[in-house]
This record gives C-alpha cells, sequence and structure tokens, in this order.
C-alpha cells in the first residue's frame, strides 16, 4: 500500500509536536484579575472562587509580586468600596480604593502593567452598572460617571482602562474625556461583546456586584446575536478603543474568531468567573485533571484568534506556558 500522507509523522515525539504547534502564547499574553477591598487588612479567600483573594492594600504588592514571579506582568483591578450610594461616587472619588490600589502597587513595581475596569456596579447600592431612572440605566447619565471613574483612574497612574459598563456611546465619551485631561497616551480596552451571562455568577458573589432588582440584559448583549457583536465592536473602534474584548470566551469562541477575521485590532478575551469555578468544580468532585483542562481551555480562546487572555488562571498558565505544556 502506497500512502504518502501520514500526519502522524508530526505527532511522533514531544519535540516534533511543539515545533508544528499552530497557536503560540507567552506568559505575557495573560491578564491577571485582582480584587482588591477597601478597609480589609491581609487577605481573605473568596469563596464563590476557590484560590482567588480579596486583597488589602496593606498586603496588595504580593498579589504582584505573585504575578511578576510566574511571568505575569499585567493586572486588571476590581474594587469592593466600603461605601455604595445611588450613583456609585466611590468609583470616582480621589482616595478610592482603586485609586489608593493603583498608587500602592506602582509605587513598588512601577512598571507592573495596571488595567482597571471601568464601571459602576460595584459601587451603586442597587448593584446595576450606572446611575438608574425608574427601573433602567440611564445611558446618557451614565457616561458623565463613567468618564469620571476613567480620568481618577489615570490620574492615579492606571497604565490602561477598560470600560466593562455597556453603556453606549462610552468608548468615545471616555476617549474625549482622558484627552481633555491629559491622558491622551492611557489606551482603552473595551469590553465590546459582553453578553449579559449566568457565567459571571462567581464574580458577582465575589465583587458584591448582583443587581438588587432586574438583571444586566437591558445593556449587555443577548447570547443569541453574533452579526451584533460586530457592530458593538465596530462601533467600539471608530470611538476609539486600542484593544477589543470578547467575554465571556468559552461559550463564545465563535464571536472571538469573528472579530479576529473582521478587525485588526488587538483582541482579547475574558475567560470568566464561571468558567474558572466550573473547572475548579469538577476538579474538585474529582472528575477532570484541573491542569489539563485549564490548558486545553486556554488554548482553545487563543486557537479561535484571541491575542491575549484575561484568567483567574493567568499565573498557572504562564507556568504552563515556560514548561512548554502549551504555547
Ligand atoms: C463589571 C464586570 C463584571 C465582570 C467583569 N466586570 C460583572 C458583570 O458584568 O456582571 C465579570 C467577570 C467575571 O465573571 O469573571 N460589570
Amino acid at each position: 500500500m502506497e500512502m504518502v500522507n501520514r500526519p502522524r509523522r508530526l505527532r511522533s515525539c514531544d519535540t516534533v509536536r511543539r515545533l508544528c504547534r499552530e497557536t503560540r502564547m507567552s506568559p505575557d499574553s495573560f491578564i491577571y484579575p485582582i480584587f482588591v477591598e477597601e478597609g480589609l487588612s491581609g487577605k481573605t479567600p473568596i469563596e464563590s472562587l476557590p484560590g482567588q483573594y480579596h486583597w488589602g492594600l496593606d498586603c496588595l504588592c504580593e498579589a504582584v509580586k505573585e504575578c511578576l514571579d510566574a511571568g505575569v506582568r499585567s493586572c486588571i483591578l476590581f474594587g469592593l468600596p466600603l461605601h455604595k450610594d445611588s450613583v456609585g461616587t466611590s468609583a470616582w472619588v480621589e482616595n478610592g480604593i482603586i485609586q489608593e490600589a493603583i498608587r500602592t502597587i506602582k509605587a513598588a513595581y512601577p512598571d507592573f502593567y495596571v488595567i482597571t475596569d471601568v464601571c459602576m456596579c460595584e459601587y451603586t447600592d442597587h448593584g446595576h452598572c450606572g446611575a438608574l431612572c425608574g427601573h433602567t440605566v440611564d445611558n446618557d447619565a451614565t457616561l458623565e460617571l463613567l468618564a469620571k471613574v476613567a480620568v481618577s483612574h489615570a490620574r492615579a497612574g492606571a497604565d490602561m482602562v477598560a470600560p466593562s459598563d455597556m453603556m453606549d456611546g462610552r468608548v468615545g465619551y471616555i476617549r474625549d474625556a482622558l484627552d481633555e485631561k491629559g491622558f491622551k497616551d492611557v489606551p482603552i480596552m473595551a469590553y465590546s461583546a459582553k453578553y449579559a451571562s449566568a457565567f459571571y455568577g462567581p464574580f458577582r458573589a465575589a465583587a458584591g456586584s448582583a443587581p438588587s432588582f432586574g438583571d444586566r440584559r437591558g445593556y449587555q448583549m443577548d447570547m443569541h446575536n453574533r452579526r451584533e457583536a460586530l457592530y458593538e465592536t465596530e462601533l467600539d473602534i471608530e470611538e476609539g478603543a486600542d484593544i477589543i474584548m470578547v467575554k465571556p470566551a468559552l461559550s463564545y469562541l465563535d464571536i472571538i474568531r469573528d472579530c479576529r477575521e473582521a478587525f485588526d485590532k488587538p483582541l482579547c478575551a475574558y475567560s470568566v468567573s464561571g468558567e474558572y469555578a466550573m473547572i475548579k468544580a469538577a476538579a474538585a468532585a474529582g472528575l477532570i485533571d484541573e491542569y489539563r483542562v485549564m490548558c486545553e481551555s486556554a488554548v482553545s480562546i487563543f486557537r479561535a484568534g484571541a491575542g491575549m487572555l484575561i484568567s483567574y488562571y493567568a499565573k498557572e498558565l504562564a507556568g504552563a506556558v515556560r514548561k512548554g505544556d502549551i504555547g
């Protein structure tokens, strides 16, 4: 029998398999989410996210050191404020938890890249992502608040801001505000295709940001829609987004691929809390091999077209890349 094509030739040993990998990533590809809690001293484990912590300002630099030791050079910050009100004032005050966290990190690790999540839901007493008008979030009134938050983060030294609120027009509005205040070089990573997702559950428990009534379907995207993701992303790019994002990741790999093919902007994916928690829970039940499932999930997201990944496994993934298990 004459058989010319034998794909198995390139699978015969680890070295040739690694040579032929089509999907590459590096420790630089990962962004680690850090939760900072106002008034906390030390760190406390987050029940809904095993292996993750709420960090007090006094030990926040430990979290950064762990990242750097693992080869992860950037984070995205989420804040838990002591005080909440109807418009989320604590989100933009000069000595707010995120503003202080940025200063704390930058004082010790000026080169560690700090991205901030720009949203109101952790700061409003109703848990929605903006100011309310009756029972809906008032889009245009919220833009003003988001701009204040973004500018306050930039002023405290944030390297990049990442609006996750899904208000219409927010990227352009934030861009204008940053430019006007002298932060023209601070990039915007836009949560462009952010779906209304049940996969955010563990995050909301961790960040205390679940809406007290209703849900976020009035502003986050409907999971059935694919073309709309391109529309949302195009709008963000027109408004000045430097990096675009798809979120969640695993259930939206088609959207990641669509965005990769349609746009030339750097593309980030956010592997959200529910994705992480499911792997943790299945592993804890002895059902799967945590390390290998973590690796396979991350590779699938890059294979779909992401160029960078926000993940609660960022440190472990960077380790896996360093070992050559992936990437
Ligand atoms: C803030 C925000 C959320 C997440 C990131 N930024 C929650 C939400 O939109 O309800 C979710 C992240 C995760 O689940 O890991 N709006």
